[in-house]
């Protein structure tokens, strides 16, 4: 049997990137919204582009906290802005959820990080904090929707921070689905910390050099990584 994904937030780029290439690589995929209404018709584009994709999982769409009573994994991919009053109200118990959610700030000088908890937090940790019950992964903060509505392998690393180590390495299987390859075990979930202001770095960049830029880690032999 194939494992479910619930996509909260499934409705914006990054959600309906990774639920598309989620169900490219076989898993059922279930586009959360806070209105059904709206998880429905995103639901049914991701399907009609995985039609005669051999081996595609099914997409359908629901509210948020129906989707993740669908689902074994959960995909956070809201902003940061009602990130915690949307996961409080979630039934995330005994799920395991991924966060790819980016704390992020924009001023006259651009994007930077924006400060959780005093800078002693991340949005992942936050969603640990709301949700005990659930095993919090971070991954996927640092590929751009852009390329994941694409159909190529991104030629770049997932990394993955979690202090559940079974977690960790489902979350890093999962990314083959994006890149082609396994993702990297990039420590314990307080790294999100670091991660996920990391994107404010990529967007300097993408503006930049007018690109979608991503993470590439060196020093992996292919085997590691793969
Ligand atoms: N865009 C990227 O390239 C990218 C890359 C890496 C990581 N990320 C991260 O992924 C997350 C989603 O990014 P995105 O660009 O897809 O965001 P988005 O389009 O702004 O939001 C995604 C969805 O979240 C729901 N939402 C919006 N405001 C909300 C609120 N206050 N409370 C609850 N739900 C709300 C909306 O769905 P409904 O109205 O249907 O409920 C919306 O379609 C962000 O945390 C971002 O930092 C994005």
């Amino acid at each position: 049997m194939s494992q479910t994904i619930a996509v909260v937030g499934g409705t914006g780029p990054q959600g309906k990137g990774l639920g598309y290439r989620f169900a490219r690589g076989g898993y059922d995929v279930v586009v959360g919204s806070r209105s059904a209404e709206r998880a429905v018709p995103v639901a049914e584009e991701i399907a009609a582009r995985l039609e005669g994709v051999e081996g595609a999982g099914s997409v359908t769409g629901a509210a948020n906290p129906e989707a993740c009573g669908q689902a074994d994994l959960v995909l956070v991919a809201v902003p940061w802005d009602g990130h915690d009053d949307l996961v409080a109200g979630l039934p995330l118990d005994g799920k395991l959820v991924v966060s790819c959610v980016n704390p992020l700030a924009f001023d006259k000088r651009g994007a930077h990080g924006a400060i959780v908890n005093g800078g002693e937090g991340s949005a992942a940790e936050s969603a640990q904090a709301l949700a005990p019950g659930a095993t919090v992964v971070g991954a996927f903060h640092n590929v751009s929707a852009v390329l994941l509505w694409e159909d190529e392998a991104l030629d770049e690393d997932v990394l993955v921070v979690g202090d559940e180590a079974e977690a960790k390495q489902q979350v890093m299987e999962l990314a083959r689905t994006v890149t082609g390859r396994r993702g990297i075990d990039a420590g314990k979930l307080r790294l999100a910390r670091q991660l996920e202001p990391l994107t404010a770095v990529l967007i300097s960049i993408n503006r930049k050099y007018k690109t979608h830029s991503g993470i590439r880690i060196s020093g992996l032999d292919t085997h590691q990584a793969d």
